[in-house]
């Protein structure tokens, strides 16, 4: 059965069951005209319980994007600002982080747009390449070393491990879905401490396209063996979470800047300021 959600998300009179369970956005977020403005992730949940009748799955599976949501991107660069060597740094390493990032994330969507893909180690060297050279530091090839091993082994933001545990000790099945490369991911995870936490982690190269391309959310059901509808995906990056509430997974956003919600066809169903209320959460929807 299909139906409008695009023409029901701007209803003024909403049935009251729709807006009883709270939502970030719901009954606050003005769209241009001032009416109120449901979530899409809202919606669908509710038209799958209210409108059709059909009960809506517990949560299974807490699937979680990697970098910037597990671990901080900010951290290498950060850290290489804190050692004698590179005193280069000094103020400007906030700088280059944001440039690394931006860069790194417009590279894999255009890659993704023009089929001409690589993994996500290359694009994150191409990156880190434009923006030292944008902060005037191109060619200090100590520090693009250094910088690159520091990614290599990114920390985990502090509440990680306290909450993947809390999840284990629920018997949820948790996964990594990353545009990261398996030897990237492999470092990560191993450098946190996190290995034995993780259930799974599922790289974009199985796939050989980046998110959010379907083929990569995709890869959800067919390597753990599980509906979307039990699957709670979890992402810093509002573009990845709006993306994945389009496909089909419940979401939750870890909004750690107080950025807006990106204007995309899937909204986030759940916003988190960082990941230690997760547990709570996914006990609330269970
Ligand atoms: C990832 C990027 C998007 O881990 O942060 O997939």
């Amino acid at each position: 059965m299909s139906c409008s959600v695009g023409k029901l998300l701007y209803e003024p009179a909403l049935p009251a069951q729709v807006l009883d369970r709270p939502r970030p956005y719901a009954g606050s977020f003005q769209n241009a005209n001032r009416s109120p403005l449901l979530t899409f992730g809202a919606l669908q949940d509710k038209l799958a319980s209210v409108t059709f009748g059909e009960a809506i799955m517990p949560i299974t599976t807490c699937v979680f994007d990697a970098y910037g949501t597990l671990f901080d991107v900010s951290a290498a660069a950060r850290e290489a600002a804190s050692e004698p060597a590179f005193p280069a740094l000094e103020g400007n390493w906030q700088a280059l982080a944001m440039h690394w990032r931006d860069r790194q994330l417009q590279y894999t969507w255009l890659r993704a747009v023009t089929g001409d893909h690589c993994d996500f180690w290359q694009v994150t060297q191409d990156g880190l390449d434009w923006a030292l050279e944008a902060c005037g530091l191109a060619g200090d090839a100590a520090l693009r070393e250094r910088l690159l091993q520091l990614y290599f082994e990114l920390s985990a933001y502090p509440e990680v491990p306290t909450m993947l545990s809390a999840l284990k000790s629920k018997g949820l099945t948790t996964a990594i879905l990353s545009n990261g490369s398996p030897a990237m991911l492999e470092g990560a995870v191993g450098s946190a401490g996190l290995t034995d936490l993780l259930d799974a982690n599922l790289s974009v190269e199985s796939v050989g396209v980046f998110k959010p391309s379907a083929k990569v959310y995709n890869l959800v059901e067919t390597e753990l063996n599980v509906s979307k509808s039990e699957v709670l995906f979890v992402s810093s990056n509002g573009w990845d979470a709006g993306c994945a509430a389009a496909y089909g997974f419940r979401t939750a956003w870890v909004n750690r800047l107080g950025l807006p919600v990106d204007r995309l066809p899937g909204t986030p169903h759940h916003e988190l300021t960082d990941l230690s209320t997760l547990p709570k959460l996914i006990a609330a929807n269970a």
